[in-house]
């Protein structure tokens, strides 16, 4: 019998990721709730290897300013980036009332494999999301090239070995996602008996 519908699947099948939210705040106790989700993660030695810093109101621009740094140290001449420019990008953290960022913090011992310590911390960030979901609200893991920046890793107090694995932001709804077009699962998947 194939299960088609429970909260479970439903709140799974039917998140997605919202590019465009409201300026509505959260309540607190959701953004904990989705951290409260996060931490339940399978993980292998229990190295709880993730790391969650929740950014709102002006906070968001500290993050925007390494974006910025981010932005101009790859250029030649940063004083040919026109200011419109330069603002737009440091206005980017607050396309969302709160913005989470998550990183790993891989445990540096015997028989713990990076991977495995990257894997936990994806699947944290799911809960995170399927919680946020089931509570109305909207997410979206933003990565991009800055997430793995020096500026960016260091405004988040990032050692060496560290990554940042996203930046969720999350909000209410301001916009529908285009239809959900993937491969259908008899074409990526391999049934072998005997
Ligand atoms: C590791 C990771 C990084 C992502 N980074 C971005 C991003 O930088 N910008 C973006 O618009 N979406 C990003 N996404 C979201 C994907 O675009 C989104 O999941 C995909 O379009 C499928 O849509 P759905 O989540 O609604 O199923 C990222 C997703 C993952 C898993």
């Amino acid at each position: 019998m194939t299960i088609t519908s429970n909260a479970i699947l439903d709140a799974i099948n039917n998140r997605r990721s919202v590019g465009k939210v409201t300026e509505e705040i959260p309540p607190t106790e959701h953004i904990q709730t989705m951290l409260e989700a996060a931490i339940t993660a399978p993980n292998h030695h229990h190295t709880e290897p993730w790391r969650f810093f929740v950014l709102t109101g002006d906070a968001r621009l500290g993050l925007g300013d390494a974006l910025v740094e981010d932005r101009l140290s790859g250029e030649e001449d940063p004083s040919s980036i026109p200011e419109a420019v330069i603002e737009k990008t440091r206005q980017k953290p607050l396309r969302a009332p709160v913005v989470i960022g998550v990183a790993v913090q891989p445990q540096q011992r015997a028989k713990v494999w990076e991977v495995e310590e990257v894997c936990s911390t994806a699947a944290a960030i799911q809960n995170m999301l399927l919680a946020a979901h089931s509570l109305g609200l909207a997410t979206m893991w933003r990565t991009g090239d800055p997430c793995y920046s020096e500026p960016v890793k260091q405004f988040f107090g990032l050692g060496e070995e560290d990554t940042l694995l996203g930046m969720i932001y999350v909000g209410y709804p301001a916009s529908e996602p285009a239809a959900r077009n993937r491969t259908p699962v008899d074409q990526v998947t391999t049934w072998w008996d005997s």
